[in-house]
């Protein structure tokens, strides 16, 4: 975004999840409107109820819930019939659920950090205080459910945006986004055909296989590997797509985004791998010194090097 010789009008992210890169851009001032799409009504209900008048509901039920297994299994039971109830439940299971995974069939965090079970990842205050910080960039912030490709071909003529599309990997091979996302079915073809006549910049991240790149390369989009660590320090691959990727490439000048802890994401780490959004100061350097700061940037890869990107959570 810091790569723009003028701050883009709106900042578009048609598959917002938690949205994580969004948040960022807004807190950064990197962008006049940021304009979130998720299509999942469970997240949806988050996002709604955050930027709408039930925020400090939201909070106080987060502060005053008392989790137990029992407790949590009650709330995830009954049928959620506000979309106020909908969100505290969607959160709940993000935090409680292993990998904090949403999509039908995951199961309760069974030992957990320390083995605190479901209570590893649930931090109460901070949670709230996360929430209510987005009250603040809350005036640029426009969300809409729906569906990310179609509004994707609405605006595609466009050119005061800066898109960023983080889909569901589910191309092919191993399908990880099929595990993590109970909305993971994707036209990946028609994406990457809308996304080739979009008028505005764009920056597509997925997962390293064939196809993606065979679809890359049919639209003579450039490509880049960059290694992610993933919450469990596991490294793996990924690509970033674009028009044209020099701006994060082999030059000390230039940057590349701040990629920052997912919103939900909020246990304290060991080691200072990542950044997390409140958290920019301490969280600076990674294990080899390299900047992930918001202000700073990433600066210094070398010639020929991985980019070494954190991981963002692609949970909620
Ligand atoms: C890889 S995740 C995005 C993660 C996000 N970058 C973050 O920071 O958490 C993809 C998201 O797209 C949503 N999604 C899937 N298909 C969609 C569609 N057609 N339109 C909008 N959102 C969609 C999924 O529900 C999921 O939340």
């Amino acid at each position: 975004m810091k790569s723009f010789s003028t701050k883009p009008e709106y900042f578009v992210e048609p598959f917002l999840g938690g949205g994580i890169v969004s948040l960022t851009v807004a807190f950064e001032n990197l962008a006049e409107q940021i304009i979130m799409m998720e299509i999942d009504p469970n997240v949806a209900a988050v996002w709604e109820t955050i930027l709408g008048k039930d925020i400090d509901w939201l909070c106080d039920r987060i502060l005053s819930f008392n989790l137990t297994t029992e407790t949590a299994k009650e709330v995830i039971m009954k049928p959620a019939i506000t979309t106020k109830e909908l969100a505290f439940r969607t959160i709940l299971k993000n935090r409680i659920n292993h990998g904090g995974i949403l999509a039908d069939g995951s199961s309760f965090i069974n030992k957990g950090e320390k083995g605190k079970g479901i209570k590893s990842r649930w931090y109460p205050s901070t949670l709230c205080q996360r929430i209510q910080d987005i009250k603040l960039i809350k005036n640029i912030l426009i969300f809409k459910q729906g569906n990310g490709l179609n509004y994707l071909n609405e605006i595609m003529s466009q050119k005061n945006m800066a898109i960023f599309l983080d889909p569901p990997y589910t191309v092919c091979g191993k399908k990880p986004g099929s595990r993590l996302y109970k909305y993971n079915e994707l036209d990946h073809k028609l994406l990457f055909e809308i996304t080739a006549q979009t008028k505005s910049a764009f920056l597509m991240t997925y997962d390293n296989n064939i196809e993606v790149s065979d679809l890359a390369n049919k639209y003579k989009f450039d490509t880049e590997l960059v290694l992610m660590k993933s919450t469990h320090h596991r490294e793996i691959y990924e690509l970033l797509i674009s028009k044209n990727l020099d701006w994060c490439r082999n030059n000390d000048s230039q940057e590349i985004p701040l990629i920052t802890e997912d919103l939900y994401q909020i246990e304290p780490l060991e080691k200072p791998l990542f950044c997390n959004f409140n958290g920019v100061e301490e969280l600076r350097h990674n294990e080899a010194g390299r900047s992930f700061g918001a202000e700073a940037g990433m600066k210094g890869a070398n010639k020929n090097e991985v980019l070494q990107l954190p991981q963002i959570l692609s949970t909620l």
